[in-house]
């Protein structure tokens, strides 16, 4: 793993594949939640859906961390959910518990789902953004403040699921909303940016030559994943060297 110079913005680790990129993500998050849970008594965090992500939560439910973290002391909330039943393979809540939530010991009570699933998922919604708001200080612009927040990147420049040309891009004062993705399952809830750029760290997790055109996005501007810019808070990339390899070398 390296820091590398890049034009996307914050701190860019480049780790040679994918495997590589879940290890030094696991190391970066243990130690970031040992540190919000010595300074605030918890760890906050909202976990992102997706392929990308199951590696790192595997990580994380094997040594040094299955028995080294402090797993009572997290919440886990959702970046973003599909509109599914929580046992449908498709829900994320689903990928979480298969792959970290059923192997570590994080209090059930301490696990917040979204529960998109429901037939008014406005109501869903609003219900989850005043769990945040009543569970978490609040951060700039008023928004619940997260410790981190861990993101994907969609082949066309989204994440959670804040897609191109949705409404839910520009929402400023709910935390989260209703949302429409442009693939299977279409219905979302998804965390809003002032959310997200209210968290004290936002991690994206990119592999694969894929996502070039998304990640050109980024640096471009060009895309719903380049609004993403913590306003107090440490923006941070683990890319693997097929996606490094797709970044300008100049914005
Ligand atoms: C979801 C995610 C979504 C995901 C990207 C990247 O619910 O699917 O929140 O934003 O992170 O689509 O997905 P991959 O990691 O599978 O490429």
């Amino acid at each position: 793993m390296s820091v590398q110079a890049s034009p996307l913005p914050g701190i860019v680790h480049v780790a040679p594949s994918a495997g590589d990129v879940a290890d030094a993500a696991a190391s970066w998050l243990a130690r970031r939640s040992e540190e919000a849970r010595a300074e605030h008594g918890y760890f906050a965090v909202a976990l992102s859906g997706g392929s990308t992500p199951r590696a790192l939560y595997r990580r994380l439910t094997a040594e040094p961390y299955r028995d080294g973290l402090t797993w009572a002391s997290w919440m886990v909330f959702y970046g973003d959910e599909r509109a599914v039943p929580p046992g449908d393979g498709r829900s994320n809540h689903h990928m979480a518990t298969e792959s970290l939530l059923g192997h570590v010991p994080i209090p059930p009570e301490r696990v917040f789902r979204m529960e998109a699933e429901r037939p008014d998922r406005e109501e869903a919604a609003r219900e989850y953004a005043s769990l945040l708001a009543d569970s978490l200080p609040h951060g700039p612009g008023g928004a619940p403040r997260l410790h981190c927040v861990l993101l994907g990147l969609g082949e066309n420049g989204h994440t959670a699921s804040l897609f191109p040309g949705d409404p839910s891009l520009d929402v400023q004062r709910r935390w989260a909303v209703p949302s429409r993705a442009d693939y299977e399952p279409y219905d979302r809830i998804t965390l809003t940016f002032p959310v997200l750029n209210a968290a004290e760290s936002v991690v994206f997790l990119v592999t694969g030559g894929s996502k070039g055109d998304a990640l050109r996005g980024v640096v471009e501007g060009s895309v719903p994943a380049a609004r993403v810019r913590p306003t107090a808070g440490l923006l941070t990339w683990f890319l693997d060297e097929a996606a490094a390899a797709t970044v300008p070398a100049q914005p």
